[in-house]
């Protein structure tokens, strides 16, 4: 029996300026966890937010926090995202070089699960010597920086190639796609092994908001 399918709404295509209710809803509307995508302005061009939204988020939820670090040096900014109540902390491949076990281990050292990402561009091969690490690993389908982007369809075979790696390793990571998830592709995205899909857009201009996360979960 496979993993249950679980549902991660972005917040970066909720009102900022209402946060907590957009956050009460999703919960309300049976979001699994809630996706908060941080960028530094470096690493992508957009700022969005810091550990302190992240926070003040955690006030508004029991759902655990799916922290996705677009940002440089990212093993300098884990200790305030910890802090901050992430219960996962995922980090690109592309933005720690080197330093991505030691990245990882640093975030598993505040008791946080953690995660490698890859964008579009990289090869699942540059993960894969730390995929024993990981409690996540997130394939992005669109490019990083903008919510509201068109799904990437030659990413799809690098997560069912992720999804071939983990089960020949026996890794129970969870396989995270975000970017560019509608009720259209979430059937394929699920079939290629993906046990957690982002949704940001999606999510926040349905009619439905509860119809359409029970949607993607089937996919259907
Ligand atoms: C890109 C972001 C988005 C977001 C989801 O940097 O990571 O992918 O999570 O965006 P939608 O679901 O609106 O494509
Ligand atoms: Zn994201």
């Amino acid at each position: 029996m496979g993993k249950k399918v679980l549902i991660a709404p972005s917040i970066l295509s909720a009102d900022f300026a209402a946060m907590g209710e957009a956050v009460q809803k999703l919960e309300t509307c049976g979001a699994d966890l809630l996706h908060c995508d941080v960028m530094d302005g470096t690493f992508v061009s957009r700022i969005t937010f810091g550990s302190q939204m992240v926070g003040a988020v955690k006030k508004h939820t029991s759902l655990p926090l799916d922290v996705h670090l677009m940002v440089v040096n990212p093993i300098d900014k884990v200790k305030d995202f910890a802090e901050a109540g992430a219960d996962y902390i995922t980090v690109h491949v592309e933005a720690c070089g080197e330093r991505l076990k030691e990245t990882l281990e640093h975030i598993r050292s505040f008791g946080v699960k953690c995660g490698a990402v890859i964008s579009p561009d990289t090869p699942f091969s540059a993960a894969e010597k730390a995929m024993e690490l990981c409690d996540m690993f997130l394939v992005m389908s669109v490019y990083p920086g903008l919510g509201g982007q068109k799904f990437i369809e030659r990413t799809l075979p690098k997560a069912e190639e992720a999804r071939k790696f983990l089960d020949a390793h026996g890794l129970d990571a969870r396989l995270e796609i975000d970017g560019g998830i509608t009720e259209e592709n979430a059937r394929r995205v699920i079939d290629a092994g993906v046990d957690v899909l982002v949704a940001g857009n999606t999510v926040f201009k349905a009619a439905d908001m509860a119809k359409t996360i029970a949607a993607l979960r089937c996919g259907r």
